[in-house]
């Protein structure tokens, strides 16, 4: 027998003997595995309360009735089939000038903490969708053939199925701005990111995912640092920080003029799904998963205003790879429905 037979042989006794330590375990080989793993464990999906407001603001979301050309729908830059996200690194609105992002991904939305948006200039998702559908992705303002919000509410009015689902929905309550965007909140509220592979590795299934996989994740909550951040079953603190990403735009910054640690700063992304939405950043600036690997080993631009959290380190090739292995197991299955 050679010598990883014998090892697992000796795991396999003392599991019968109900004595196994965490330590002798194979399972990406590291003692604290178990606990690592436990800060991953996702929640049960957030209960839906009203269901039927929840499939009128589906329908609105994938609906271009709600933007001004009646070409644009919500759908258009978050692509179900794209973790919620697009491919562009900056996608043309409604006007047909560029976003001056990239798409966020939505999935887990319903579990995040506001602000939203990569700056976080809006303090609830109604007040998100208000200004997209007003002044923003959805709205050809500004250019001549300008439509009003109200034409928007008019042709909802004016439209007899919709009639019947708000009524359905909020009864009594009237069509305008205010239903329109509580709709579309409660319908974001509800898009949980789908069982990934690493859930499966999670709750307890040895074969879920690669042993590359396993190793990039130890480095993520060990060596590399970055659950720093990216910490909890979304990925996510919710919170903002300067990476030291290359870019002019000031991101949370542009809201906290004077604050020196907020300029550069952006929301940490999700990482749920991450694989199907490169290229990466607020600018779309990284192609692959591997040039974001790459950007934080290097530790990025020392300013100011970079998080003390990001620091040049050494991780090798393999490691790197290993990295984007566990990332790619991130990835739900059933999202796009
Ligand atoms: C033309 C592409 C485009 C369209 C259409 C679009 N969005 Fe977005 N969405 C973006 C971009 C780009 C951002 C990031 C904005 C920023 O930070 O400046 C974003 C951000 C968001 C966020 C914030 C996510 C977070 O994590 O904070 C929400 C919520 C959102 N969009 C919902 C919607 C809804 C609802 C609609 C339809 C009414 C819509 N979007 C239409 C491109 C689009
Ligand atoms: C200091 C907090 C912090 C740490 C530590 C951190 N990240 Fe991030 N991460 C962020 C923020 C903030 C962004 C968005 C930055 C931007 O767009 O400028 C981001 C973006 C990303 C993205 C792009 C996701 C997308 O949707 O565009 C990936 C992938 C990523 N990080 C992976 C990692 C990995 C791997 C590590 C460890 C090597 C790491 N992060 C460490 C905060 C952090």
């Amino acid at each position: 027998m050679d010598r990883p037979v014998v090892r697992a042989a000796v795991i396999v006794l003392l599991a019968l003997a109900g004595d196994v330590a965490p330590a002798v375990a194979a399972d990406g080989g590291h003692p604290d595995i178990d606990k690592m793993k436990a800060e991953y464990r996702r929640p049960p999906a957030r209960p839906v309360e009203n269901a039927a407001l929840v499939e009128l603001g589906r329908d609105l979301f994938f609906d271009p009735v709600i933007s001004a050309s009646g070409k644009t729908a919500c759908a258009t830059c978050h692509r179900p089939e794209r973790g919620w996200s697009s491919n562009e690194p900056r996608s043309p609105g409604d006007s047909g000038r560029p976003t001056q992002r990239k798409t966020q991904t939505l999935l887990g939305i319903g579990h995040a903490r506001p602000p939203f948006d990569w700056d976080g200039r809006h303090a609830t998702l109604e007040a998100q969708a208000v200004s997209s559908i007003g002044t923003g992705s959805m709205s050809m303002f500004a250019t001549p053939n300008e439509v009003k919000v109200d034409d928007i509410v008019a042709r909802l009015r004016a439209n007899e199925r919709y009639v019947a689902k708000f009524r359905q929905a909020m009864p009594g309550a009237p069509i305008n701005l205010d239903t329109l965007v509580i709709a579309l909140a409660a319908f974001e509220r509800s898009i949980e990111p789908g069982q990934a592979p690493f859930d499966r590795w999670v709750a307890g299934d040895e074969t879920a995912i690669p042993e590359a996989a396993k190793r990039g994740f130890v480095l993520f909550h060990t060596e590399a640092a970055c659950s720093g951040c990216h910490i909890g079953w979304r990925f996510t603190d919710d919170a903002f920080h300067d990476v030291g990403t290359t870019t002019t735009d000031p991101g949370r910054g542009r809201e906290l003029k004077g604050n020196t640690k907020m300029q550069f700063a952006f929301k940490t992304p999700t990482l749920r799904s991450v694989a199907l939405r490169a290229p990466y950043l607020h600018n779309g600036s990284a192609a692959t998963l591997r040039d974001v690997v790459d950007l934080y080993v290097k530790g990025g631009i020392d300013r100011p205003s970079r998080s003390p959290m990001i620091n040049p380190f050494d991780l090798t090739e393999d490691e790197r790879n290993d990295l984007v292995a566990f990332m790619q197991t991130l990835t739900g299955e059933g999202e796009a429905k």
